[in-house]
């Protein structure tokens, strides 16, 4: 018979170690994703595919599960059929074998599709405009953002060594971090998101209010729920049911790809969580940067609640 997503893994456990990234149009990406780049770049995908796109520890998961709830009348069992990369593929992901890569996971899955990825927007093939796919956009506070990464990036042992804390707030300034500048990123899907009809959510609305979220979700995908099943999604999406639930939490990776001994990927799941990380030093230093880069961008980020 096949075997499963975690057993290939396991399989592959010998060669996963800490992949180097090799640029793929300036972007860092990690070497397996840069090597079969033209594969993924000429994904096609099909206009009823749903695209949830992230720069890495946004909020990914928490969307990935949302939608799957809104697709299935907030069925908590059918959402529980697999895990979260077998339900809304990873499109650009690609490892060691026997471990599948997104495009194997898409390719055998009939549309429509929920599909994941953290390309910026000038890498994701041009087939999902072409199509008018949906998009949902999910942006989260740089600050918050960079130290949910560093906690991934000591965990995932796929990912280069996040080094130190004082230097990897360099890395994540200069966008040299895998899938490149949290900057550039949360800017070009904004600069597309009417064109596009992308829809641009940020996990600080999310967390002040879900429920007004997973309703603005719901209207984006065309859907109209009853209010029972709306407030059953908001309570399957919280941070505590999603940490408990072994389809969404990510315990079904092996700890050769993430030791969650290290960092669970449920980690803390809040806002403001920068401050018990950022000196006032390394926040100074920051925010200059930062004014520098977000210039002119005018996203409207709220860190004051
Ligand atoms: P923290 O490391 O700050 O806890 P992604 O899914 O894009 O990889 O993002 C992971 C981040 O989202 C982690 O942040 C994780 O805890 C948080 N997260 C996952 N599910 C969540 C939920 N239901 N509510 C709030 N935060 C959630």
């Amino acid at each position: 018979g096949e075997i499963t997503y975690g057993e290939a893994i396991e399989k592959a456990s010998a060669s996963i170690h800490r992949f180097p990234l090799i640029p793929i149009r300036g972007i860092p990406l990690m070497n397996y994703i840069a090597q079969n780049w033209d594969s993924i770049w000429a994904f096609c995908p099909d206009p009823s595919d749903l695209l949830i796109a992230t720069y890495p520890k946004a909020g990914t998961t928490w969307t990935q599960e949302i939608v799957d709830l809104l697709l299935h009348n907030g069925d908590a069992e059918a959402c529980r059929r697999a895990p979260t990369p077998v339900r809304s593929p990873f499109l650009e992901i690609f490892s060691p074998p026997p471990i599948p890569s997104g495009l194997d996971f898409l390719n055998k899955m009939p549309p429509p599709r929920v599909i994941k990825t953290h390309l910026p927007f000038q890498l994701v093939p041009l087939g999902f405009w072409e199509n008018k796919c949906k998009t949902i956009y999910v942006a989260r506070n740089a600050k918050d953002n960079m130290v949910s990464y560093f906690h991934f990036d000591c965990m995932n042992l796929t990912q280069p060594e996040p080094g130190p804390w004082e230097g990897y707030i360099h890395k994540f300034m200069r966008g040299e971090l895998s899938w490149g500048s949290w900057y550039d990123h949360v800017k070009g899907y904004w600069a597309e998101r009417e064109k596009r009809n992308i829809l641009y959510l940020f996990y600080e609305d999310m967390k002040e209010n879900p429920r007004r979220e997973v309703v603005r979700i719901m209207k984006y995908l065309d859907l109209s729920l009853s209010d029972d099943v709306i407030d059953r999604i908001v309570e399957l999406t919280s941070f505590k049911k999603m940490k408990e639930n072994p389809m969404a939490n990510y315990t079904f990776i092996p700890t050769p790809v993430f030791d969650q001994s290290i960092s669970a990927f449920m980690r803390k799941g809040e806002v403001g969580d920068w401050m018990n990380h950022f000196t006032a030093e390394q926040s100074k230093m920051f925010d200059e940067d930062y004014e520098k880069q977000m210039k002119e961008a005018n996203i409207p980020f709220r860190t004051n609640i």
